[in-house]
């Protein structure tokens, strides 16, 4: 049996893992390594726990610190496994440090890269992980692709014969997971200090970690300040990077519509949007779910990110400023529920042809 090595450190990642890893492993043998980015329980166990997903072989402890030192630590702890472990291919998903550390790491012993999620472009290295994406790509030997725009822009920076249109495997883990909740996935969210949160009958789902938005007071505070404003109050999961932001901005304001907790978990917060009046976010994952349930979604980035989930405006970019993403959250939406770009729940099963066919 061929090996491949999956590389994984993020939230995000570990999701796409949970629906791509069940089916690799009958067909291949799967050496599976965690950067060690995530870390914290609510941030990485949580995930592996209730989507089933098997136990890394390796974790290697790398988390926090400068963009450099985290990639530069994870490149040499891969580089250690890969030597090991010598597979056939590398797999890495999306666009985080753990992905471009697994990917150098690779090139560098000649072992060929798949790269999932490969081809999305803001169109600027202002985003940290555009450069993450871009290397990815430019070393991966198979390219799989969530979305026809995403084969666009790989085809226009000269790719061809690597690209393969295979479905976004987070719809693959949306479908999967939405037909196996159990209706209490709401009755388990807790506040950072422990307490069990209760979930509004109406609400807003938000969520906000990007660097863009996460590291300055301002920029997260005038999404509170829209949030105030809100006809319903507004579910926030916290990321542990904004954690003491968030609640020394909603304390220092008195803010009383917005409900702080903890990270939940993956099925809770497919619940929450299946739930949610709206969304206003600015993860990738996020807004691809909430075109997924077919609810309006803001998402606060100055670029668009997955343009199909913008036609009829029911995805809308918003700037940080509490104007805007209030008129924004205002446009009447329409969804075509016969509009649907992102494959059909089966991404896993040809992402996994593509690697059998690329090997063979
Ligand atoms: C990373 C990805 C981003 C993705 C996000 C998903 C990069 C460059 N960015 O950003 O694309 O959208 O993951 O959630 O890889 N921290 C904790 N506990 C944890 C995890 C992180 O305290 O479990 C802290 C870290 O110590 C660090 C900060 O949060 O100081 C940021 O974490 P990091 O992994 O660098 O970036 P993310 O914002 O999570
Ligand atoms: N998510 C989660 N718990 C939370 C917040 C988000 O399980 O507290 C899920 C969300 O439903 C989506 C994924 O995490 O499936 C998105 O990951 P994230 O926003 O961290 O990263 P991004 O997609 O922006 O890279």
């Amino acid at each position: 049996m061929k090996k491949i090595c999956t590389v994984v450190g993020a939230r995000p990642q570990f999701i796409k893992l949970a629906v791509v890893s069940r089916v690799l492993r009958n067909r291949f043998q799967e050496v599976l390594v965690h950067t060690g980015q995530h870390y914290d329980p609510g941030m990485s166990e949580v995930f592996f726990e209730e989507m089933d997903i098997p136990k890394p072989d390796y974790n290697l402890g790398v988390s926090g610190g400068t963009h450099g030192q985290m990639t530069g630590q994870m490149l040499m702890k891969i580089e250690e496994v890969l030597l090991r472990e010598r597979p056939d291919m590398l797999l890495v998903f999306g666009d985080t440090n753990s992905t471009m550390a697994g990917a150098l790491a690779a090139v560098k012993l000649g072992i060929p890269i798949c790269h999932v999620e490969a081809g999305n472009r803001l169109g600027t290295l202002g985003n940290p992980e555009e450069a993450n994406r871009v290397v990815t790509d430019r070393i991966s030997a198979l390219h799989l692709v969530c979305t026809a725009s995403g084969v666009a822009f790989l085809e226009r920076e000269g790719f061809s014969g690597s690209i393969h249109l295979v479905g976004d495997p987070m719809y693959d883990a949306f479908c999967y997971y939405r037909a196996r909740l159990d209706g209490g996935e709401l009755e388990n969210i807790r506040a950072f200090d422990g307490r069990l949160v209760a979930v509004p009958e109406r609400f807003y789902y938000l969520t906000s970690h990007r660097q863009e938005n996460a590291d300055r007071d301002e920029k997260l505070d005038q999404i509170f300040q829209a949030a105030e404003e809100l006809d319903a109050p507004v579910v926030y999961p916290v990321h542990p990077r904004n954690h003491e932001r968030a609640a020394r901005l909603c304390r220092a304001n008195g803010y009383r519509n917005i409900i702080l907790t903890a990270p939940v978990g993956y099925k809770t917060s497919i619940s929450l949007v299946n739930r949610a009046e709206k969304i206003v976010t600015d993860s990738g994952g996020l807004q691809r779910e909430a075109f997924f349930a077919q609810k309006p979604c803001v998402t606060i980035c100055d670029y668009v990110s997955w343009p199909e989930t913008m036609v009829n405006r029911c995805n809308q970019l918003a700037k940080p400023e509490k104007a805007d993403i209030l008129e924004k959250l205002g446009v009447p939406v329409r969804f075509d529920p016969a509009y649907q770009p992102f494959g059909d729940g089966h991404a896993a099963e040809k992402i996994v042809e593509a690697v059998r066919q690329f090997l063979a």
